[in-house]
C-alpha cells in the first residue's frame, strides 16, 4: 500500500514539474509570438508610401480649393470665407470616412477657439513648421491598425487672406500661419 502511494505521489510530482515545464516552454513560445506579431506589425513601406501619396494629393486639392474660393467668390469680410469652408468641408469628410483632416491656427490667435492644435503631435507639428520645415509626420497605431499623421504648412498665400486675418500681415515671407493636420490609414 506504502509503496502504491508513493509510485502515485511520484507519479503526481512528476506531472506538476512537466506542467511547470509546459507552462514555461508555452511562455517562451508566447514571447517569440509577441515579437513575429510586432515585426508583421511595422507598416510596409509601399503602404506608407501609399499613405504618404494620398495625403499630397488631398492637401494639394484642399490648398487649390481654398485659394480658388478667396480669389473668385471672397469679396469683402462678409463673404462666405474659404477657411469656414475649409472647417465645414473637413468636418464633414472626418465624420463620413476613414480620414480625418483639420485646419489649425499656427499664430496663437485664431478665428475659432476650436481650430488650434490639440494634442502632442499638432503642438510640436506647429514648432517645426514654424521653425521652417514643410511637412511633420509619424506613424501611429490605434486599435491595431497604423495611420499616419501628417502636418502640412499653410502660408499666407494671398493678400485677401489679410483682410480678414488682419494679424497675417505681420507675418514673415513664407511663415505659416496655419496648417493643415491630417489622419489617414496605412493599407
Ligand atoms: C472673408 C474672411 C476671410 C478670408 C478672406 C480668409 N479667411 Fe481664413 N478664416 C476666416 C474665418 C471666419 C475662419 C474661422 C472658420 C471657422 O472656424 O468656421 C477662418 C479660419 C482660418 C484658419 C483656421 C485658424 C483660425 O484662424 O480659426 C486658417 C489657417 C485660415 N483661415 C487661413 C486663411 C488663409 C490662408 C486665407 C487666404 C487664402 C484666408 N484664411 C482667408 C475668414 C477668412
Amino acid at each position: 500500500m506504502k509503496k502504491k502511494l508513493c509510485v502515485l505521489a511520484v507519479c503526481i510530482a512528476a506531472t506538476v514539474v512537466f506542467m511547470l515545464a509546459a507552462m514555461v516552454s508555452s511562455g517562451d513560445t508566447s514571447v517569440a509570438m509577441a515579437e513575429e506579431q510586432a515585426k508583421e506589425a511595422k507598416p510596409k513601406k509601399a503602404a506608407v508610401e501609399r499613405s504618404r501619396k494620398a495625403v499630397q494629393t488631398l492637401d494639394n486639392i484642399f490648398k487649390q480649393t481654398i485659394v480658388l474660393v478667396t480669389d473668385k467668390y471672397v469679396h469683402d469680410e462678409d463673404d462666405f470665407a474659404a477657411g469656414s469652408a475649409a472647417v465645414l468641408l473637413f468636418k464633414n469628410i472626418s465624420e463620413s470616412g476613414d480620414n480625418k483632416v483639420r485646419l489649425i491656427d499656427a499664430t496663437g490667435e485664431p478665428y475659432d477657439d476650436e481650430n488650434v492644435a490639440k494634442d502632442d503631435f499638432e503642438r510640436e507639428g506647429i514648432k517645426r513648421l514654424k521653425a521652417g520645415d514643410q511637412i511633420y509626420e509619424e506613424i501611429v497605431s490605434k486599435d491595431g491598425k497604423h495611420q499616419l499623421r501628417t502636418l502640412t504648412a499653410v502660408p499666407v498665400v494671398m493678400q485677401k487672406c489679410v483682410m480678414c486675418h488682419a494679424h497675417y500681415a505681420d507675418a514673415k515671407k513664407g511663415e505659416p500661419i496655419g496648417a493643415i493636420s491630417y489622419i489617414v490609414p496605412i493599407e
